[in-house]
């Protein structure tokens, strides 16, 4: 069975959210999916791992310099993601992502220019369009 690692830095909860509703698209089309939040991620982790989605609340100026939140930061910095993974990104927001995902690029070694799928919400809901963008991605 295909493995998927969903890992998320969430304040209120909508990150978290957001994230466990990938995984629950991700479960019905039979992969093998784990939620943590980033501050558990461990090397071990990503293990056996085909596809991993890394998730961060906005932060930022609400129109402006949007960028991950500072422990989310440090925890993606300090690992190293096998090649082979594919990465996703995903974030939760108010206003405007702006600059987030490529702020999110800067600190994941190897993909700064690489083009990562995104995913973005405003409520922390899978949306249709979400679904089919995932589903897109994991063929
Ligand atoms: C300090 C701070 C800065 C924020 N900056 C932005 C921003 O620049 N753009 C935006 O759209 N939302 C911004 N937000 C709103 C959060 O990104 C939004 O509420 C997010 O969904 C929270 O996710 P969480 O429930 O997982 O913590 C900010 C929130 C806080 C507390």
């Amino acid at each position: 069975m295909k493995k998927a690692l969903i890992v998320y830095q969430s304040r209120k909860g909508k990150t978290r959210k957001y994230g466990e509703g990938m995984a629950r698209f991700l479960t019905e089309k039979g992969y093998s999916v784990s939620v943590i939040p980033v501050t558990e991620l461990k090397k071990d982790h990503l293990e056996q791992i085909s596809y991993l989605f890394l998730g961060c609340w906005t932060s930022g100026l609400y129109f402006v310099l949007q960028h991950p939140d500072r422990k989310w930061v440090k925890a993606i910095k300090a690992t190293d993601i096998p090649e082979n993974i594919q990465i996703g990104l995903f974030t939760t927001y108010i206003i405007a992502t702006g600059s987030m995902f490529k702020a999110m690029k800067k600190y994941i070694p190897g993909v700064k220019n690489k083009i990562l799928p995104e995913w973005k919400s405003k409520n922390g809901l899978l949306s249709e369009s979400d679904k089919e963008s995932l589903n897109a991605f994991i063929q």
